[in-house]
């Protein structure tokens, strides 16, 4: 299953071009792949260093990402707008290690519960968006985030489309037991196209995605007998 899995993803990456070595750089932690939850947390002192402000509609001031995960964000809303009419907004992008603890701490004390908080709410350096690499989208400028944003047309659109332009839905559903996030069908992570495209055609989440990719590109290290 494993061996069989690992083919059909060295087939779909072979067809975007992308060669080991560039497996490798892309898991680096300067890579569009790496991987940020409760396992591998960031330094309170991280920050990308080539943040910008991407030309989209927004409900916030704080929409910074990366540099090419914000051109590829303009890419996705004009999409939004030019194939399905649907208007998208940027709400939350960039957030330093300082203000996830300051939303993390709110969502305690307004939840009462850490289990639940921490169901919604990533505890400070456990969070993509520290990352500059994730964005929570609204499809109205007052609108909530919540599940029902999936169900929209916007929402459903997301899902369907996001992988085209290097992102993809993190938080599904199903996915709850790996993640350790409930259902966040407005969170969108830049992975780039080609990994974006493959993990749509595979349907895992990312953690499996990493994991199967660092033993794929360790094997290629060791010699075999
Ligand atoms: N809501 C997501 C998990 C975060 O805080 O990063
Ligand atoms: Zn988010």
């Amino acid at each position: 299953m494993i061996a069989q899995l690992a083919a059909l993803v060295m087939s779909l990456l072979a067809a975007f071009s992308v060669s080991l070595n560039t497996l490798a750089a892309d898991l680096s932690p300067s890579g569009y792949l790496i991987l940020v939850n409760r396992d591998y947390r960031l330094q309170s002192s991280y920050m990308p260093d080539d943040l910008v402000y991407p030309n989209v509609k927004h409900s916030s001031s704080a929409y910074q990402m990366r540099a090419d995960a914000a051109a590829a964000l303009e890419e996705l809303f004009a999409a939004a707008k030019e194939e399905a009419g649907y208007t998208l907004y940027a709400h939350s992008g960039f957030r330093s290690y300082e203000t996830q603890r300051n939303i993390y701490d709110r969502k305690i004390k307004n939840t009462r519960n850490l289990n639940q908080a921490r169901l919604l709410v990533a505890d400070p350096g456990c969070s993509e968006h520290q990352l500059g690499l994730a964005m929570d989208v609204k499809n109205s400028p007052d609108g909530s985030l919540n599940s029902a944003f999936g169900k929209t047309k916007e929402g459903i659109w997301l899902a369907e489309n996001a992988w085209r332009f290097g992102f993809i839905i993190r938080y599904k559903e199903e996915w709850t037991d790996v993640t350790t996030y409930a259902y966040e069908p407005w969170h969108i992570r830049y992975v780039g196209k080609a990994h974006a495209a493959v993990l749509q055609e595979l349907d895992i989440p990312l953690e499996q995605y990493v994991e199967l990719l660092r033993s794929l590109a360790a094997d290629a290290y060791i010699e075999g007998d």
